[in-house]
């Protein structure tokens, strides 16, 4: 009994050892297999089943080279996000530094980012900017319009070029581009808007300074021409004034040519002042001796209109400029200011000089009608004028501008309708 126990024992012992270096076995190649896969994940190349006995998988320390693997990828990713973090610092540099307006939007219109300068020209205040929609952040509208190029770019796939469009009180040049991505869907529209207020002002100067000498050239020559005609007149009509045998009628007559040819007189004059082919002669000039000389030669129109003058006129540096021409300009504006006060009750005119750093300055003011916006941009320009046939040739203010000019100066103008205006002019004053 106790041999037979003992034989079925040890049988059992047999069969128990045979399953443990089975399941041993399975165990190991388990451990085998899945140390390669991660070997294979992590680069490394996987082990050969032959080399792989025990004591190499022990010495191989698969744990180990992992965990190194582990260390160097994390290192890598270190690496790599240092630079892609340096990549985006100096692309939002370049971003928000770019002298132009740059926003990037969604295809539902919706910004995603955009630069300083755009928040500069194109965001009131401290709005949020961030997930609104552009339409409404920039152009300040409750949908997009008709002619919105980032829907034309966001439909197209393509650029959109808009060569000029007025924005919160400024002109922009507008290009919108795709923002695609890895399989060219279009997923966003680049905005980039160029502020052209300053060069558009400049090629206005330059289109305005052109029309003035082509003008000039040609009220020049007209003016001499009809200068002869118009002294034949007026020498005739006074002649024929002067003998004995005309009728009260006739002589009424010949009243209204000599008036009518002196008028015509005048507007030459006025026209041979614009042109002014002649140079400045420039002298060492006190502006408010030149004031006084204007204000005196105005005195009985001044007196009669019953206007009352107030002159604030300070002490200030000499000026190098043409006396003449200066005493032209005073008396230019005054007499805009007098016609413009001449339907008043109270009827003002102020003229102050100042020093300031763009040099010698001079105001006039007046409480007249003022002028209305719309024709405010017209005024300085040749032949422009409000008043009836007879009374503006629209010549004065041009004269102005160009004798100002002529002396590197500027020449501003401040006036609401029914508001006054004021009227101020600089000349650079003369170092000491
Ligand atoms: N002080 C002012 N108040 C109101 N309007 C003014 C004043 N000065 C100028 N203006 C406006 O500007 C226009 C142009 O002025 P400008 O002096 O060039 O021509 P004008 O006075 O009409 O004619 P001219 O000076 O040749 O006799 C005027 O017709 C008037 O509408
Ligand atoms: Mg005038």
């Amino acid at each position: 009994m106790g041999k037979m126990s003992s034989g079925t024992a040890s049988l059992i012992a047999e069969d128990e050892k045979r399953d443990i270096y089975k399941s041993n076995e399975r165990l190991k190649r388990y451990i085998r297999d899945k140390v390669n896969q991660l070997l294979t994940v992590m680069g490394t190349r996987p082990l050969n089943t032959e080399e792989l006995d025990d004591d190499t998988l022990l010495d191989l320390d698969p744990i180990g080279i992992i965990a190194l693997s582990f260390e160097q990828v994390l290192e890598h990713l270190k690496e790599t996000n240092k630079k892609l973090r340096i990549a985006k610092d100096q692309l939002q540099a370049v971003f928000d530094t770019a002298g132009v307006c740059i926003s990037i939007v969604d295809p539902e219109l919706r910004i995603v980012n955009c630069n300083e300068k755009q928040k500069e020209l194109l965001v009131s205040g401290n709005k949020e900017v961030i997930g609104h929609y552009c339409y409404e952040v920039y152009c300040g509208k409750d949908s997009p319009t008709l002619d919105c190029p980032a829907i034309e770019t966001i439909e197209t796939g393509r650029p959109v070029f808009i060569r000029e469009v007025k924005k919160k009180g400024r002109n922009f040049q507008i290009v919108t581009s795709p923002l695609k991505d890895i399989d060219g869907n279009v997923i966003g529209v680049i905005e980039v808007s160029i502020d052209v207020t300053e060069k558009k002002k400049a090629e206005e100067g330059m289109r305005q300074a052109e029309k003035l000498a082509a003008i000039g050239l040609l009220a020049a020559g007209i003016a001499h021409e009809i200068n002869n005609p118009l002294g034949n007149i007026l020498g005739y009509a006074k002649l024929l004034m002067r003998e004995s045998d005309i009728s009260v009628g006739q002589r009424e007559k010949l009243e209204v040519i000599v008036e009518q040819a002196k008028r015509g007189n005048e507007i030459v004059r006025g026209l041979l002042d614009f042109s002014r082919q002649s140079r400045p002669a420039f002298a060492s000039v006190s502006m408010n001796e030149v004031i006084l000389k204007a204000l005196k030669s105005l005195s009985n129109q001044i007196d009669r209109q019953g206007i009352k003058l107030v002159t604030n006129l300070t002490k200030i540096p000499m000026v190098e400029g043409d006396p003449k021409q200066i005493e032209q300009v005073v008396v230019n504006l005054l007499l805009n200011s007098i016609q413009a006060i001449e339907d008043m009750t109270d009827r003002t005119i102020s003229i102050e000089t100042g020093y300031t750093d763009s040099g010698v300055e001079v105001r006039v003011i007046d409480n007249g009608h003022g002028i209305p916006e719309e024709i405010l941009p017209r005024i300085f320009d040749p032949f422009f004028t409000t008043k009836p046939v007879g009374k503006g040739v629209g010549l004065g203010l041009s004269i102005c501008l160009g004798i100002i000019k002529d002396h590197d100066g500027s020449i501003h103008v401040e006036s609401e309708k029914g508001k006054g205006s004021k009227f101020s002019f600089h000349i650079p004053a003369m170092s000491a």
